[in-house]
């Protein structure tokens, strides 16, 4: 374990005796005993410190979110592709059985056409002073939107508010748009009363809600939708050509069954896997910097009053 601040170093020497404790990443990368490390330090420094573990042969897991840029970004993807070393990004929630459920239901077709979706990731704190509430909380959400779309996204834009003037946004509402016309928007916040983790997904045949924060129905399916069917003519008039009626379907909630075992426990289980041979990074940099354009776009776009950006 290397930790900066001498006070956590000792909190963590007191709670985990067996584990040596260094103040000096040095110490870690001039370790040859090391294969691979976890990167869980504030995002600014994660571009310095991965490519420097890179470049001494280390694997390395990099939590969320990969960079704050997108050059900074593909460097850490170049540097892991020239020392031939496994790069895992934390997105812990495409290890997440309830996220994976949810994917599984829309590759099998049960909720119809995925027309769009949109999830909240608010709650009271925690304010950071490296990063906006975007940079902090979004890529979860755009790391699921990527994941249950399947598809890499177009264009982003986004607008944002800086209530506690610390010059970095508080609260986000960022829009995706996807190939087919499919949208994902996504709320973030760190000043709000209620702590919320929602992913609403919007089919053509049914509905599907995932609710982190639910003890035991993190994922409903709704059979509810609304087809469009020609308008019927009454006894005296025929129906008019072309015209259409809009009728509402609702039908029972099904609460699938998931088998919940901790998310990060299976992140860090695949990333011994990686290096051991035994797995293909699932959240490899690529991902990792999919998700970092997306959140680029959208810093862009809220420095230019909204405007979608382009992501590709
Ligand atoms: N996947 C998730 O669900 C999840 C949850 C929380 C945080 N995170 C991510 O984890 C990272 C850290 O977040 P946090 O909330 O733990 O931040 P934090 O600020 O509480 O902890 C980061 C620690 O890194 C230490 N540090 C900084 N530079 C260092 C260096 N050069 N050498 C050694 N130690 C150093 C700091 O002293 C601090 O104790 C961020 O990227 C964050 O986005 C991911």
């Amino acid at each position: 374990m290397c930790e900066l601040d001498a006070r956590r170093v000792a909190e963590i020497a007191r709670q985990y005796p067996n584990v040596s404790v260094t103040q000096s990443f040095d110490d870690v990368v001039g370790d040859p005993s090391i294969d691979g490390l976890i990167l869980a330090t504030p995002a600014s420094t994660h571009a310095d410190m991965a490519i420097r573990a890179l470049d001494a042969g280390k694997h390395v897991l990099v939590e969320k979110p990969l960079s704050l840029t997108v050059e900074e970004g593909a460097r850490i993807v170049a540097e892991a592709e020239r020392c031939g070393r496994v790069l895992l990004v934390g997105h812990t929630f495409e290890y997440n059985a309830a996220v994976r459920k949810v994917r599984e239901l829309i590759a099998a077709g049960d909720i119809g056409e995925l027309y769009y979706l949109y999830s909240q990731r608010v709650n009271l704190g925690r304010v950071r002073n490296d990063c906006n509430a975007m940079w902090s909380l979004a890529p979860h959400d755009v790391s699921i939107a990527n994941f249950l779309i399947g598809e890499p996204p177009i264009w982003a834009s986004a607008t944002g508010h800086r209530f506690l003037e610390n010059d970095r946004e508080d609260v986000v509402f960022l829009n995706i748009g996807y190939p087919g016309g499919r949208i994902a928007h996504v709320h973030v916040s760190w000043l709000d009363p209620n702590k919320i983790r929602r992913t609403t997904v919007v089919g053509s045949e049914k509905m599907i809600v995932y609710d982190e924060l639910s003890a035991n129905a993190k994922v409903q399916v709704f059979d509810k939708g609304v087809s469009k069917v020609p308008l019927q003519g009454s006894d005296y008039a025929a129906p008019p050509f072309g015209e259409f009626q809009f009728q509402t379907r609702t039908g029972d909630i099904w609460i699938p069954n998931v088998d919940f075992a901790e998310p990060l426990r299976a992140e860090i289980a695949h990333f011994v896997d990686c290096i051991n041979g035994r797995a293909e990074p699932l959240t490899d940099g690529h991902n990792g910097l999919a998700v970092v354009r997306v959140l680029a776009a959208a810093q862009e776009s809220m420095e230019n009053g909204g405007t979608p950006v382009d992501v590709r």
